[in-house]
């Protein structure tokens, strides 16, 4: 039976199911954030989670936001970040960006379409027995089913899971699987629940990525200043033009984002400025700065904004957001 959906549409945020929700981790030299336990939740017995039932009996309660999300956004506006290298910021921007808009009190769902899960790790979610892998390759069930509520109020996930790398090893040369989450998406989209649908996808340019571009309406590209990115960046605009091309011709460049630079070097510096050059317009004006609150705040699962809300890193994704907000897509292609 789906957790917050029923064939009328989504259910009040109560019922959504189990949360589990790792301990925070000590970060040496840093106190650790408490989250606030709730004592009357109730944990189904069927609580699955992978690091097994221990953890969901210290579960975060949904009670705490019983909000209803029922047809709350006017368009449900959905953004995937993408590109073909690893390690240049997709997650991070995901989750920043998800967590940054659910404190502006914006309804956020986050699919986690990289295998490894990791931004899903990060906040204690993980996948239930029916998996986003099972329904992109036909199973019965309803994308609905597998919203997760989580500890940040308004953000809601669908976990990754690890069968989504043979979904993409078996199926990634046929053309019936390529628009798979587009499809199961309508479900979701049709009762516009959230303003933003935010798609984390993995380092790979295969049908798991092409899956979150046919749904998507934008993207979110972000790159580094290392040697080799600019070559993955060439490959990423090739595919996002192939999919527009061939798939979904809606598909619009939300933005580039320079991640993880010190501008207090000349050569970022010289980094920013060939971008600039190369991809004029494309390029959000915000960058994000080198930041060690980056791995501080995804290995204690909350956004920037929320773990170091005056840091550099927490302003430039102040900044990134009104660009985002300000960036609205053509609804109608
Ligand atoms: N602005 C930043 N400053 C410092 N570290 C960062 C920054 N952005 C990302 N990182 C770190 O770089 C690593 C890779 O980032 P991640 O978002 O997982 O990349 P991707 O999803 O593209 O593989 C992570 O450890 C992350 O914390
Ligand atoms: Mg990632």
């Amino acid at each position: 039976m789906p957790e917050i959906w029923n064939e009328t549409g989504p259910l009040p945020i109560g019922h959504v199911g189990p949360t589990a929700v790792r301990p925070a981790p000590e970060l040496s030299g840093q106190k650790p954030v408490r989250r606030p336990e709730d004592p009357t939740r109730h944990v189904p017995a069927h609580s699955r989670t992978a690091d097994g039932p221990g953890l969901a009996s210290r579960a975060r309660s949904p009670q705490t936001d019983r909000r209803p999300i029922v047809g709350s956004a006017d368009h449900t506006r959905v953004i995937c970040m993408i590109n073909r290298k690893g390690g240049v910021g997709k997650t991070t921007t995901t989750f920043n960006l998800a967590g940054g808009l659910a404190q502006m009190g914006k309804q956020v769902l986050v699919i986690d379409m990289d295998p490894m899960g990791s931004l899903c790790r990060s906040i204690g979610v993980f996948p239930a027995e029916q998996a986003l892998s099972d329904l992109l390759i036909g199973a019965n069930g309803n994308l609905g089913a597998l919203v997760r509520s989580t500890h940040i109020p308004n953000l809601f996930v669908i976990p990754g899971d690890p069968n989504l790398r043979t979904f993409e090893m078996r199926h990634g040369t046929s053309v019936v699987y390529r628009e798979s989450l587009s499809n199961r998406l309508q479900e979701i989209l049709k009762w516009k629940p959230f303003h933003f649908i935010l798609i984390d996808c993995p380092p790979s340019l295969g049908l798991i990525s092409g899956n979150a571009m046919a749904a998507a309406h934008q993207v979110i590209v972000p790159v580094d200043g290392s040697t080799y990115g600019m070559g993955a960046l060439m490959d990423t605009l090739g595919i996002i033009r192939l999919v527009r091309e061939n798939v979904n011709e809606g598909l619009g460049m939300c933005g580039l984002l320079l991640n993880n630079v010190n501008l207090g070097t000349v050569y970022d510096r010289t980094i920013l400025d060939v971008f600039r050059r190369r991809m004029r317009g494309a390029m959000f004006q915000t960058v994000i700065p080198t930041s060690p609150e980056a791995d501080e705040a995804s290995q204690l699962g909350e956004p920037v904004t929320q773990h170091a809300p005056s840091s550099w890193m927490a302003k430039a994704y102040r900044q990134l957001i009104e660009e985002v907000l300000a960036k609205e897509p053509n609804y109608a292609t």
